[in-house]
This record gives structure tokens, C-alpha cells and sequence, in this order.
């Protein structure tokens, strides 16, 4: 605060008022000096640093604790309170969250010793959504299907982005894509877009949804839920989370790589310059049609799967991944129900599916090239700090 200031405030507040802001400074002051002294940290915060009881995972940084956290309720299909207590993740209580501490242990170990560090086997290599993995193989109740890598369509297929591709080139499939939603000029047209609707799968019932989106790449949705709204939102530069009453959450790491992928308002048109490079595939079933699959790569990301209608040649599903130091966490997003707006075709409804859950938004309503103000998106500020003297609550 410069001494300018100091004076205005100086002269509006009361002399009693004045001695508590006198004390909130001097809080700030003393943070401010504790922060100065800590050592100066060379990278991001580590996992370490932020929580309390970190023995396996020392040395990853502190925002992928919780990817893998839900990496591994993912591989095992549990719940957190598998291993925690509730409102104490630190604690040791359980013995499956030390049984689980060793297997981290043990798969960072089979990895190095085999794989050169590539994290090649994971949680889900043995357990594949189960507690307990099965160690004898299996009769099959038929024939079993002798192709090498499973099934078409299955988790395995397609795995291999280099393999030799069929039918048509990236290229060709991409054109075909943004003459599908209308073309390059039509979607030009189009800067904003509000649609609202309802989403069903989070529980049971639904609950209405807005979504507002800006050309070139700002997302906000608003989910309306009894317990209070719930707000998902890119900035153009950052992504947050609103839940209820509490502090907006910034996302981080690969979550917020793919929040912007999400964002970007003119994907058909953008998407040759968001990768370096693509893969071509041959068709897969995809829900209820063959769809080709295209892999979109760059530099130190893992990479895109976009799927394409064989007929249509619309994009109907997106699979992407949030890498973690145990592996990758899949999403997915089917697009469906396409219908024309003002001539560019929009998907009216889609399924937002990941390995514990899923839920689907229906939009009945549209309205583009409205206007939509920036600071709609804006992560609005922390709730002012407690009194002094009292403990922020945990994060
Ligand atoms: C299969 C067991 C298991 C499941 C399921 C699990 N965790 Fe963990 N969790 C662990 C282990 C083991 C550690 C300690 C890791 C270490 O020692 O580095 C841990 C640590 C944590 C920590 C750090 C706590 C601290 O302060 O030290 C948090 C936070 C956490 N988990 C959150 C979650 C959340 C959220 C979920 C659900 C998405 C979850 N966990 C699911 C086993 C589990
Ligand atoms: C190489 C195979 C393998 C890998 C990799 C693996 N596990 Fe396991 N895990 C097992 C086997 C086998 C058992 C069952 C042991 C038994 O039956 O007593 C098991 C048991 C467990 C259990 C106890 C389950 C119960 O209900 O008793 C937990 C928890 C667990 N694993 C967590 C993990 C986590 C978390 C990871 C990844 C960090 C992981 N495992 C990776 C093979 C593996």
C-alpha cells in the first residue's frame, strides 16, 4: 500500500477501525515476511510441501497429488474412503491406503527396473477397475475373439498412434470435418454462442445448465444444482472451478490443457494448428456408427483421439488424457444431436463420460452472436480473509 493511499484511508476511517486495519496489516506483514523466508523454490510446489503425509509420491509436484489420487480410484473403481478417512487424508487409518502406499512403490519400481522409467505398467494393468486383480486367466463363457490387441473399439485398439494407417489421410478427414459443421466462412460468422439446456447423470434427477462461449476460446457453464451452482470455466488464459459458496478453485497441469482444447470456439478450424501433427485410422464403432479415428499429437502432451462420422464426417467423440506420475486419466465427450444455427451445425447434445461416471447435457436452447461480457469468465476474487487470529480452513 503506498503512503498516498495510507493517507485517504487515514482520513475515512474511524480511529477504532483504524487500529484493527493497523492489525490486518500487521498480519499481512508477518506472512509476508514468513513467505520471504522460506528457501526459494526452483520449480512448482511440491507434493511434499502442501500435504502432510507424503511418503511414496515424494518429489512429483503438489497439483498432480489429486490426478492421481483419481487415477488410482479409477484403476480400482473405489471410492476415496476405500483408503481415507474422510476429512483426513493424511491419516494411516486404513490398511488399504499402506497396502497402496507399497503398490506405488512397487509400480515405480517395476518400471524402472524394466521399462527404462516409462510408466508402462500401471494400477490398472492388473487390477482393471477391480480391488483385487484376477491372477488366473479366464475361461471365456464363448469363443473367445483371438484378434491380437482386442477387440476393435476396445481400450487397446488404436493404441499404437504410428502404426501404418488405411483409408483416408488426416487431411482429407479434417476438410471433410469443417465443410461438415458449414465451412471456414460460415463458422467465421460466429464469435458467441449461449445455449441452455438441462444435464442429467450427475445423481439422480437433472438440473438446468447454461453455457456461454466466445470466439476465440472463453467457456463458462453454469450447472444449477440444489446444493447451489457449479461453474466450470476457461478464461481464455486460465480455468477455475465454482462449487456452491466455497473458493473458486484455479485448475492446473493437464486438466487445464484440456479445458482450453474444450474452450476453443472454432475447433473444425483451429484444430490443424492446435496439434503438430495427426495419425489416421482406420474406422471404429463408435456408439451407433463407424466412426475414423484421428490421433492429434504435440510436443509433450499425450495425445488427442478424435473421432470422426465415416458418413457425416462430423466429430463425435474426443478422447483426452490427463498424464499423471501413475498414468493417464481418459475423458470423453460424444457429440451428438447435431443441428443447424445460423448456418454452422452444433452438437445439441453430448456425454461427458469418465471411468467412474458420466452425465449428459441436452441443449434446447440457442441463441449465437449475443453479447457476452469477458468478465463473465473471470475467476472472481478469494472471499475476504478470516478475522486474525483464526485459522483459514484446509483446502
Ligand atoms: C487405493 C487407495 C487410495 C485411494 C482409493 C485414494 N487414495 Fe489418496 N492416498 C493414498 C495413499 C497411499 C496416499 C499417500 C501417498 C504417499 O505416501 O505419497 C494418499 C494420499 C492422499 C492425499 C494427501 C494427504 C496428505 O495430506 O498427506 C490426498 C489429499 C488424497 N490422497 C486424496 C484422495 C482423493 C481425493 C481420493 C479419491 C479421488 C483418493 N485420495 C483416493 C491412497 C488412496
Ligand atoms: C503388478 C500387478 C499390480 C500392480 C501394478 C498394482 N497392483 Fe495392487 N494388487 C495386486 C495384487 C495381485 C493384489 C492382491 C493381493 C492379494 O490378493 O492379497 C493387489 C492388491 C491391492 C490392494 C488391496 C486390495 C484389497 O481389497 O485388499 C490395493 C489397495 C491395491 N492393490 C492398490 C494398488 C494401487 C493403488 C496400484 C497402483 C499404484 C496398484 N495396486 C498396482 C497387483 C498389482
Amino acid at each position: 500500500m503506498n503512503t498516498k493511499m495510507k493517507g485517504t484511508i487515514k482520513s475515512i476511517i474511524p480511529i477504532a477501525a483504524l487500529a484493527l486495519v493497523a492489525l490486518a496489516l500487521a498480519v499481512v506483514r508477518n506472512e509476508l515476511a514468513l513467505a520471504q523466508q522460506a528457501p526459494a523454490a526452483p520449480g512448482p510446489q511440491l507434493a511434499e510441501a502442501r500435504f502432510k503425509n507424503i511418503q511414496a509420491l515424494k518429489g512429483i509436484p503438489a497439483d498432480q497429488v489429486i490426478p492421481s489420487m483419481q487415477f488410482i480410484a479409477n484403476s480400482l473403481r473405489v471410492e476415496c474412503d476405500y483408503c481415507h478417512v474422510r476429512n483426513a487424508m493424511d491419516k494411516d487409518d486404513k490398511e488399504k491406503k499402506k497396502i497402496a502406499r507399497k503398490m506405488i512403490l512397487m509400480e515405480f519400481a517395476i518400471n524402472k527396473d524394466n521399462f527404462d522409467g516409462h510408466t508402462q505398467v500401471t494400477c490398472n494393468t492388473c487390477h482393471r477397475g477391480s480391488a483385487e486383480p484376477v491372477g488366473i486367466p479366464i475361461i471365456a463363457e464363448a469363443e473367445p475373439n483371438p484378434m491380437p490387441g482386442g477387440p476393435p473399439g476396445g481400450p487397446n485398439a488404436g493404441m499404437n498412434p504410428a502404426a501404418v494407417p488405411v483409408g483416408p489421410t488426416a487431411d482429407q478427414i479434417l476438410d471433410k470435418y469443417i465443410q461438415a459443421v458449414g465451412g471456414a466462412d460460415a463458422l467465421q460468422k460466429i464469435t458467441s454462442r449461449v445455449e441452455k439446456g438441462t444435464l442429467t447423470g450427475f445423481g439422480p434427477g437433472s438440473f438446468p445448465i447454461e453455457i456461454y462461449a466466445k470466439a476465440p476460446n472463453k467457456r463458462l457453464s453454469v450447472m444449477h444444482t440444489p446444493r447451489g451452482e457449479s461453474i466450470t470455466a476457461f478464461d481464455g488464459q486460465m480455468g477455475w472451478l465454482g462449487n456452491g459458496g466455497q473458493p473458486p478453485r484455479e485448475v492446473m497441469g493437464g486438466e487445464l490443457e484440456n479445458m482450453k482444447l474444450d474452450a476453443d470456439f472454432n475447433f473444425a478450424a483451429d484444430v490443424k494448428h492446435v496439434f503438430t501433427q495427426f495419425r489416421a485410422r482406420p474406422p471404429e464403432n463408435v456408439g451407433v456408427r463407424d466412426a475414423y479415428l484421428v490421433f492429434g499429437l504435440r510436443q509433450g502432451r499425450p495425445p488427442v483421439r478424435l473421432y470422426f462420422d465415416e458418413q457425416s464426417g462430423l466429430l463425435v467423440r474426443v478422447v483426452q488424457y490427463v498424464e499423471t506420475p501413475l498414468g493417464r486419466n481418459p475423458a470423453q465427450i460424444d457429440f451428438a444431436d447435431y443441428r443447424d444455427a445460423d448456418g454452422v451445425k452444433v452438437p445439441f447434445r453430448w456425454t461427458l463420460a469418465r471411468p467412474m461416471g458420466r452425465f449428459t447435457i441436452q441443449v434446447d436452447q440457442i441463441q449465437q452472436n449475443v453479447a457476452v461480457d469477458d468478465a463473465k469468465f473471470a475467476k472472481p476474487p478469494a472471499p475476504p480473509p478470516p478475522p486474525a487470529g483464526q485459522k483459514p480452513p484446509a483446502p
